[in-house]
Parts: structure tokens; C-alpha cells; sequence
């Protein structure tokens, strides 16, 4: 169920889209839900639809059930009968914004179900169970309904086992009970949790599988919510790596998402980022990093402050500190980018040097280049086209140079400091393009005297 707009979020993005540890909050119900044997995955959406779908696109096997109004959960999953309908077995309900089930809990939900039970319903006991739907249990210890909290009376508010939104359903019996349900209730919804009175009314058996750690059931309803919730995902992702042997200075201010891989002897020091990143072994990555779909290899060291995203940099590398790797920067090993270096499209090869303040972009850098401070490429033409920069072999570009793409510098050659290259330089010379240099002796007191 992913359709409600999430009115106490305060936000215009759709509630189920909200990042948490940067994936939208609905990417962990997909995931859970493809874990478990299934014939179909389908979503409800309707608030902010298009948005959410496209969202998806990553899960083709996603079936999207349009419901319009939102009318409530009952009448959410009612827009799927069209889907269910004519099919025996069960559904699994699951609510886009309770996201931390362990795959293991809804493993044990499935095989608690007997034959004989029409619906299980996850539950857990919180001291303070405000904003949940309490569990009215009968004789038997079954579950005889869901009261909603508006709709409590005192003695049932008190009662602190809740409804985690999740749930296991006969389907033929789920539809049978959600024809029977009305909205005359505080909210004028239409309650998914009414199903439950109306099974066991009818005669039918409903269970609860009471989770322990009720961590696991949180629902994301406003911010704080979030929060909450976000908090315990960044605990077991970094609590799993540093099981793994990552060393974390301060893993409270530390932030993985979940495709992010590490290897052994990796050191990574407080309020870094890591998003689809894949961290060699024995790497070091100091204070403030942010790491995006970037791979950074054995032994190499991320400076202070740097940013890289969609790039790649080999072993035995020094980025940073405060170094900017853009899109499809590629480092090959023993690379040194020292900082205020900016880098997009451009690749180095092994051993080639830019220490100090550089813009390099759409460049080609040979094995042991040494581009000086200042270095930069000049790649765009200010309207219609960005040119390329190719610098050979063992060139050595003197501080402050510019290079007006498209140029190419052959290798082994030389660049005098403060030039702009504008035409080709063929290997093993020496270029200089400055204006020369005029020196009067003599001329500055004589100046101050005139003055
Ligand atoms: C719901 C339960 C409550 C439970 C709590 C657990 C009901 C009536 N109440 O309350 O018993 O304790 O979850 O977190 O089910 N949605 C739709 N269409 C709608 C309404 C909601 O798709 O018309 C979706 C929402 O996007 C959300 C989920 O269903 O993902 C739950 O809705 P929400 O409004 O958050 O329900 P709660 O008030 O949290
Ligand atoms: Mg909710």
C-alpha cells in the first residue's frame, strides 16, 4: 500500500518516496517482498502515482494498482481485487511506510498461517503505543479486531500490543470480509484493520505474530518518525560492516546505503557518505567524503572533503584533500590529485600528478604527467561543444597554464609556466606562450619621484 500522500510528512513528495539512507522508502517493501516466494507484486499507489512509479523503474516485475481516492486501507487493497480476484492462496499486505521487517520475520509469518487461519497479523508491544491501531484479543488469545486509536474507548487505548500494518491473508476470505466493511468510524475510512472483526465475526480464525524487537515494526508517519526509523537502518548496515572488520571513527555520523561494498582494513573517519560505492581494501577515507557510484581501489587514500561521483581511481591513489571527481573521472594507480582539484570526463593514467588547484575536464592524461598548479583545461566553447584535451607521456606542464581544447600536448615534452595553448605540440619540445618579459632597472623610484 503506497497511494496515501502522507499528510503528517509536510511535504509535497509523496510519503513512500521519501529517501532514507538514500533509497526512496518504498524500495525496502520491494525488496522484502521479492525475497519471498510470490506469483505477483502489486502496488496501490494514487497519491503523487506517476512520481512513484517512475520511482520503480528499476523493479519491471512491479504490477501498479491506480487507487484514485484515497479512501483508506481497506478500500486500498479492495482496487487490487480486480488483480487477486479469481485467485486462491494468500496476500501478503505490507505498508509502504513500515519498513524495517527482517526477511526472517515475514519467513516465520508465512509459515505460521495454518489452513485453518484466515488472517495473521504482526503485532508488538510498545510503551508508548500512540498513533497505532490496538489488538483486541478474545477467548482463545485470538485476535477478535484492530481498533484504530481514534476510535478507542479508555480501557482499549491503554492496550499496548499494536498492528504493524502487516499482515497475511487468505485472499478469498480477505475479499469476502472487505465487502462487509463500512466507514462509519472516526476517520470515515474504510479500515483494512476492520477485516479483522468482520472474520471473526463470521466465525473465522485470525492470529498475531508478536515481533520482540518492536524496532522492527516502526511506522514512518511524520519526520521524527523518519528519523527513527533512518537511525536503525544506519545502525545495522554500518553494525554489519564493522562486523566485517571496516574500521568506522564515528559510525553515528557515518552513512552507507545498502549497495555500498567495503573490503578488508578499510578505515573511514567521521561524517562521510557512501552511495553505491565499492571500497577496495586497505583504503583510507578521511573525514567528510561523499562517495557516489565510485569504485576506489587498494591502498589509496580519500583526503579530507572530497567528492566523487560515477568515477573510478586505482590503487595506491591520493585524492584530496577537497578534491571533486565529476562524472566518469577515472584514475589509474599511484595517481596523485592533491587539492582544489576538479576533475570531470578525464582519465590519468598510472602515476600522472595534479597537486594543486585544477580544473580538468574532457582530458586524456598520460602515465607520469605532471600538471602543474593552476592547470586547466579550457573545454568549452561557450555555446555549442566541449573539446578535448590530450596530454602524453612524461609532459611536464609548468604552473598556470591553460590548454584551449581541442590540443594535444606529445609526450615527453615540456610546458613553460603561465602558457596558453592554443595549437598541437608534437613530443619531446618545448612550448612558450606568454608575452615576453620587460625589465627597466631604475624605473620605480624615478616613477615615485615623478609622482
Ligand atoms: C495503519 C493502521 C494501524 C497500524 C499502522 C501501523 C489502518 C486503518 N490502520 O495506520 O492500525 O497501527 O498502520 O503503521 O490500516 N494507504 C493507501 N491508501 C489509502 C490509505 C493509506 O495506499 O487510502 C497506504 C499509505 O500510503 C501507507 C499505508 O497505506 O503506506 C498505511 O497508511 P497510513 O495512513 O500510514 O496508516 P496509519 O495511520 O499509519
Ligand atoms: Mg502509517
Amino acid at each position: 500500500m503506497a497511494a496515501g500522500q502522507g499528510k503528517r510528512m509536510r511535504s509535497q513528495l509523496p510519503k513512500v518516496l521519501h529517501p532514507v539512507v538514500f533509497r526512496p522508502m518504498l524500495h525496502y517493501v520491494v525488496e522484502r517482498a521479492l525475497e519471498l516466494p510470490h506469483g505477483l507484486i502489486g502496488v496501490v499507489v494514487g497519491h503523487g502515482a506517476d512520481e512513484v512509479r517512475a520511482a520503480c523503474t528499476e523493479y519491471p516485475m512491479l504490477q501498479f494498482i491506480h487507487q484514485a481516492e484515497q479512501l483508506g486501507t481497506g478500500h486500498a487493497i479492495l482496487q487490487a481485487q480486480s488483480l487477486l480476484g479469481g485467485r486462491r492462496g494468500q496476500v501478503l499486505v505490507l505498508s509502504g511506510d513500515v519498513i524495517l521487517l527482517k526477511a526472517e520475520t515475514l519467513r516465520q509469518l508465512v509459515e505460521t498461517k495454518g489452513e485453518s487461519t484466515a488472517a495473521v497479523v504482526v503485532t508488538t508491544r510498545l510503551s508508548e503505543p500512540k498513533g497505532y491501531g490496538r489488538i483486541i484479543r478474545g477467548a482463545g488469545n485470538h485476535v477478535v479486531a484492530i481498533r484504530e486509536e481514534l476510535d478507542c474507548n479508555d480501557a482499549e487505548r491503554k492496550i499496548n500490543e499494536i498492528n504493524s500494518g502487516v499482515y497475511l491473508f487468505d485472499t478469498e476470505k480477505l475479499y469476502a470480509a472487505l465487502d462487509r466493511v463500512t466507514s462509519a468510524n472516526a476517520q470515515k475510512e474504510y479500515y483494512l484493520t476492520d477485516v479483522v472483526r468482520e472474520m471473526h465475526k463470521a466465525g473465522d480464525r485470525v492470529e498475531a505474530l508478536e515481533v520482540k524487537d518492536s524496532s522492527e515494526v516502526l511506522g514512518i508517519n511524520d519526520q521524527l518518525g523518519l528519523h527513527a526509523v533512518e537511525k536503525v537502518i544506519q545502525r545495522r548496515i554500518n553494525d554489519a560492516w564493522m562486523a566485517a572488520g571496516v574500521s568506522f571513527e564515528d559510525p553515528e555520523s557515518t552513512w552507507i546505503d545498502d549497495r555500498t561494498q567495503f573490503s578488508s582494513e578499510v578505515r573511514v573517519e567521521g561524517n562521510c557518505r557512501f552511495i553505491d560505492a565499492k571500497i577496495a581494501s586497505r583504503v583510507n577515507i578521511e573525514s567528510g567524503c561523499r562517495i557516489v557510484r565510485s569504485s576506489v581501489g587498494h591502498g589509496s587514500s580519500i583526503k579530507q572533503g572530497s567528492y566523487l561521483t560515477d568515477s573510478s581511481v586505482g590503487s595506491e591513489t591520493s585524492v584530496g584533500p577537497y578534491a571533486h571527481l565529476r562524472p566518469k573521472s577515472h584514475l589509474g594507480s599511484h595517481v596523485k590529485i592533491g587539492n582544489f582539484v576538479e576533475i570531470k570526463n578525464a582519465t590519468f593514467a598510472d602515476h600522472a600528478k595534479a597537486s594543486h588547484l585544477s580544473y580538468i575536464g574532457d582530458a586524456t592524461i598520460g602515465p607520469n604527467a605532471n600538471l602543474g598548479c593552476g592547470f586547466i583545461t579550457c573545454n568549452y566553447d561557450g555555446g555549442l561543444q566541449k573539446h578535448h584535451t590530450t596530454i602524453g607521456e612524461n609532459v611536464f606542464v609548468g604552473s598556470d597554464s591553460q590548454m584551449v581544447a581541442p590540443v594535444e600536448v606529445g609526450a615527453g615534452s615540456y610546458v613553460a609556466s603561465g602558457s596558453t595553448v592554443t595549437e598541437d605540440v608534437p613530443p619531446d619540445s618545448l612550448v612558450i606562450s606568454r608575452g615576453r618579459q620587460v625589465t627597466k632597472p631604475g624605473y620605480a623610484s624615478k616613477y615615485r619621484r615623478g609622482k
